[in-house]
């Protein structure tokens, strides 16, 4: 038998084995018990002894090259199934999950409550975080010495340009720019310089709200606002005004909710444990939750409203306060550290 010939053989048919089933194949037709190595080995003894011994040599080689001809091929193929390059894809592999982000809790709790107020007709406005002084302050009625306006209480950037105390000043932009009815509500960041705690950041966030028209009532204000609490809190909160003053509104009212902790009933208990003051509402029975009131008739004629002709409400409420009562946050920096751990709680 022509070993040369076997050999270009092999050689060749090592070429178009692509695949570990095949690789098998091969070795067995070549090395395997009935193979041909085993044939030529078993014909050994009807070679005339003369040139058997020679035979033998050029058997064992061919033996050998075929063993590295095959482990060869079996490492490039397990390689390039892993790779999936030319050999079969692995399906049962898991696969690389790609983890989905979301938004933050204090977007999530402006989009939240904004929804409620467009679903009842407001549209929403934004207005700039860098405010004049005259927009932030003084057409909303707000005296020269108001203590507010004091450059420890502002963060002014020069005489007359601050970055905005609260969202209200968007209600003299949008009130100069157009004519009632206007029902419109502003989300937004606001800033002041605080020193940070567990309730306050020297940035937080607000929703502002008002509507204009001709009869617009406090009961508007009440229902409104009553609709907007219960959305968020459930049907069974309570609400309460209390007189309290503001500049921009006459009158003017901080409204509470009864707390969402002991329902009002300024006490907790925990099973098996004795009665204890509610720690949240502080056994008071209620949580503020936001500034509201009749719009001041000084506001509308600093917009150029006639206040004979138009009446309406405002009110201002604290994000990072609604979230943190909704959701049981104790300190308002979580919001704003960046820990996934508590990012991704919502
Ligand atoms: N601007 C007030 C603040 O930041 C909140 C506020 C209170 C807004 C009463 C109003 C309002 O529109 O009527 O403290």
């Amino acid at each position: 038998m022509d070993i040369a010939a076997i050999k270009a053989q092999i050689d060749t048919e090592i070429q178009k084995v692509d695949s570990l089933p095949a690789l098998e194949e091969f070795r067995v037709k070549y090395l395997g018990r009935k193979g041909l190595i085993a044939q030529l080995t078993a014909s050994l003894a009807t070679i005339p002894s003369e040139g058997r011994a020679n035979f033998g040599q050029q058997v064992n080689a061919l033996k050998n090259t075929l063993s590295t001809l095959i482990a060869e091929k079996q490492k490039s193929l397990t390689t390039a199934t892993a790779a999936n390059v030319g050999g079969a894809v692995d399906i049962g592999l898991p696969g690389i999950s790609q983890e989905l982000g979301r938004l933050h809790p204090l977007t999530q709790m402006i989009d939240e409550i904004c929804l409620i107020f467009v679903r009842l007709g407001f549209s929403v406005v934004e207005g700039p975080e860098i405010e004049t002084e005259y927009n932030n302050f003084t057409a909303l009625n707000i005296p020269a010495e108001h203590p507010s306006r004091d450059v420890f209480d502002t963060f002014y950037i020069n005489q007359n340009l601050l970055l905005r105390s609260h969202t209200s000043p968007v209600q003299i932009r949008v009130m100069k720019s157009q004519k009632p009815p206007l029902a419109v509500v502003v989300p937004g960041r606001v800033y002041r310089p605080d020193a940070v705690d567990a309730s306050h950041s020297f940035m937080f966030h607000q929703i502002e709200g008002f509507m204009v028209d001709r009869e617009i009532r406090f009961s508007d204000l009440k229902g409104i606002l009553k609709l907007f609490a219960q959305e968020v809190f459930g049907k069974e909160i309570k609400m309460r005004f209390r007189p309290h003053f503001f500049p921009f509104t006459e009158p003017s009212a901080e409204v509470d909710i009864s707390c969402i902790i002991c329902g009002g009933h300024q006490v907790t208990r925990s099973p098996g444990h004795q009665e204890k003051h509610c720690s949240v509402c502080g056994g008071k029975g209620w949580l503020e939750i936001l500034g509201a009131g009749m719009i001041h008739p000084n506001v509308f004629k600093n917009v150029g409203y006639d206040p004979k002709k138009y009446t309406g409400f405002a009110f201002g409420l604290g994000v990072d306060r609604i979230a943190m009562l909704k959701y049981g946050i104790d300190d308002i920096r979580l919001f704003y550290e960046n820990d996934l751990r508590f990012l991704k709680q919502f």
